[in-house]
């Protein structure tokens, strides 16, 4: 469905601690790390070796640094990976860019997901960013579940999307949710380089 759900995280400087689950650590790009990223995004994807490559996806736009993109080993398997990358033109003034976030299937279900992209918003914080946003598809709930965790709240980036949020949420089971987001779903569709209107849902 298009366009893609977008969500933002209203402030930077409230990040709760990385405190990764026993058997993980975090690092960051190292050379050779090109494959291993192309590995992870392609499965975690559900895509064929070669769909995505690194070259495309995260050297063309010209923010590729090695401390932006975020590995998280697990049980001595590189299983997760998340980057700090910013969107230019900004789309809101400040805004960090939370990108390429995958885990391998075998390594679901222990939130690394969470931690690798709550590592990559540290760094954006570190690199002067007063808020985040991202890009998403409805049919990924646990994408969407782990940025609601992470304090990301929608955007309504398009009509159609009063209903999308809110068929996302039931699918969820998080009803209450399209209630506290009234203000942004029955609210204006946003515009850059406005700052979207804030909502708390905890
Ligand atoms: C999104 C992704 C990185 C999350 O991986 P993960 O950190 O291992 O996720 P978990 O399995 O720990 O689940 C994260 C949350 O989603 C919830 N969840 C998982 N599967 C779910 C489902 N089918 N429906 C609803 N909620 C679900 C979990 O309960 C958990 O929430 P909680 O911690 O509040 O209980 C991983 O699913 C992935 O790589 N997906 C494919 C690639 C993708 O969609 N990337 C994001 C692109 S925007």
């Amino acid at each position: 469905m298009t366009p893609q759900l977008s969500m933002f995280r209203p402030r930077l400087d409230d990040l709760p601690p990385v405190t990764l689950p026993e058997g993980c650590e975090l690092r960051t790009f190292a050379p050779g790390d090109e494959a291993v990223w192309e590995r992870i995004i392609g499965i975690s994807f559900g895509k064929n070796p070669g769909d995505i490559v690194f070259g495309k996806s995260m050297l063309e736009s010209g923010e590729f640094q090695p401390g932006r993109v975020f590995f998280i080993r697990h049980n001595g398997e590189d299983a997760a990976v998340a980057a700090a990358y910013s969107r230019k033109p900004e789309t809101m003034p400040g805004c960090g860019y939370l990108h390429y976030v995958g885990v391998l299937p075998g390594h679901t279900g222990l939130r690394l997901g969470y931690w690798v992209s709550l590592a990559a918003l540290h760094r954006m914080r570190g690199e002067g960013r007063e808020r985040a946003n991202l890009h998403t598809d409805d049919f990924r709930l646990p994408a969407v579940k782990t940025y609601l965790n992470l304090g990301f709240v929608p955007v309504l980036v398009d009509e159609n999307q009063r209903q999308r949020w809110r068929d996302v949420f039931a699918a969820l089971s998080l009803p209450t949710l399209a209630e506290r987001c009234a203000p942004i779903l029955d609210g204006p569709v946003w515009h850059a380089p406005e700052i979207p209107p804030v909502v708390s849902l905890v």
